[in-house]
């Protein structure tokens, strides 16, 4: 298979080539969008990630070069227009698990950090400066921990929490029979009763924004709020309101609404113009990573290898089963 490769880091060239050896692949560093769609002129392939824009004006112009397969190496598909992709006959597949323990434990890992304030202990060490002022923590033992969706991830995060001797409650429309060994209640009793919130739903219309003015007013007041599912779940702007009063009192975020123009590069030398981002960073309460919760060994090693299945089962006309429809 001719495959384009879109948004490739060297991580990605290695470990696909490695892989891959029977596919012709073209990796491309930039993202996926109107400008750079045609560059997959005669691939039938095209391998995206999350920051990649797939909707119908892309979609039409990868489907005029030749494009009739698209392999998400990614488990979310909130950038990829469906429906325009089912009218064009481009068919879609995602990477729906690779290990939910990476993307749980950097949840935990952010709490944690927050918490205890571990970042700034290191840079003051380094320093050396032992002073404890600031770093006051809170313990985690007894304190409600609100979960929002309990899937692959949010299903491993309430386990961890449950370890740490937490309450765990949890919100999701359409629960496991695994998730109903947690307290499940409605948003807003997740939201008036919970002293640390994570993020684990899909972004869709009805979460979009489920952090909001309303929302963060209706939260217990300092409480901490962790979001390693999609940027848009969260109002960045309303959250920074939220922060400055006092009714949030932490913020982790491995995610941001924003993130297509700054995440996965080294901005280190140029003008960042966002305001928004660049005002949540000067918070000394408020953790930000550039989305690498998926970004362990074993997780990679897992999207290469359902990517490379996916590919092979279009390739060979066999059932597609991580179909996104
Ligand atoms: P999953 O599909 O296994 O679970 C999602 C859960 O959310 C399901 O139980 C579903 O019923 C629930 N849900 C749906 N609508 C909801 C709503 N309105 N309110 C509450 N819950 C709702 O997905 P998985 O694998 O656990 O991933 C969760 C999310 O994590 C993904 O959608 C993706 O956005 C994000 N993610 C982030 C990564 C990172 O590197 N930061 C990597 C992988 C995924």
């Amino acid at each position: 298979m001719k495959i384009a490769f879109y948004s490739a880091k060297e991580y990605d060239r290695e470990l696909f080539e490695e892989c891959g050896e029977e596919h012709e692949f073209l990796f491309l560093k930039d993202h996926l969008g109107v400008e750079t769609a045609s560059l997959a002129l005669g691939f039938e392939v095209v391998c995206v990630f999350v920051n990649d824009e797939l909707d119908r004006p892309v979609l039409e112009l990868l489907y005029a070069a030749g494009v009739r397969f698209v392999a998400l190496r990614c488990a979310g598909f909130n950038n990829v227009d469906v429906v325009a992709a089912a009218e064009l006959g481009i068919m879609v597949a995602r990477v729906p698990s690779y290990s939910p323990h990476a993307v749980a434990e950097h949840a935990v890992a952010m709490l944690l950090t927050l918490n205890r304030k571990t970042h700034r202990a290191y840079n003051r060490v380094r320093e050396g400066n032992f002073e404890l002022n600031g770093l006051m923590g809170f313990d985690l033992v007894g304190k409600t921990v609100g979960v929002f969706g309990s899937g692959k991830i949010g299903l491993v995060f309430c386990q961890i929490m449950k370890g740490f001797g937490c309450k765990v409650i949890v919100c999701d429309p359409y629960p496991s029979e695994e998730a109903r060994q947690y307290t499940l209640v409605t948003k807003e009793e997740l939201f008036s009763q919970a002293d640390i919130v994570s993020l684990h739903c899909p972004l869709m219309e009805e979460t979009y924004h489920l952090y909001d003015v309303e929302t963060f007013a209706q939260s217990k007041r300092g409480f901490t709020l962790i979001n390693t599912g999609r940027g848009g779940l969260v109002n960045a702007k309303a959250s920074i309101d939220a922060l400055k009063s006092g009714q949030l009192g932490y913020l982790g975020m491995d995610v941001y609404e924003e993130e297509k123009d700054y995440f996965f590069d080294d901005q280190s030398s140029g003008i960042i113009q966002d305001d928004v981002l660049m005002r949540l960073m000067t918070f000394p309460n408020v953790l930000i990573t550039g989305h690498q919760g998926f970004f362990t060994k074993e997780a990679l090693q897992g999207i290469v290898e359902t990517t490379g299945e996916n590919i092979m089962a279009y390739a060979s006309g066999s059932e597609l089963v991580n179909e996104v429809k």
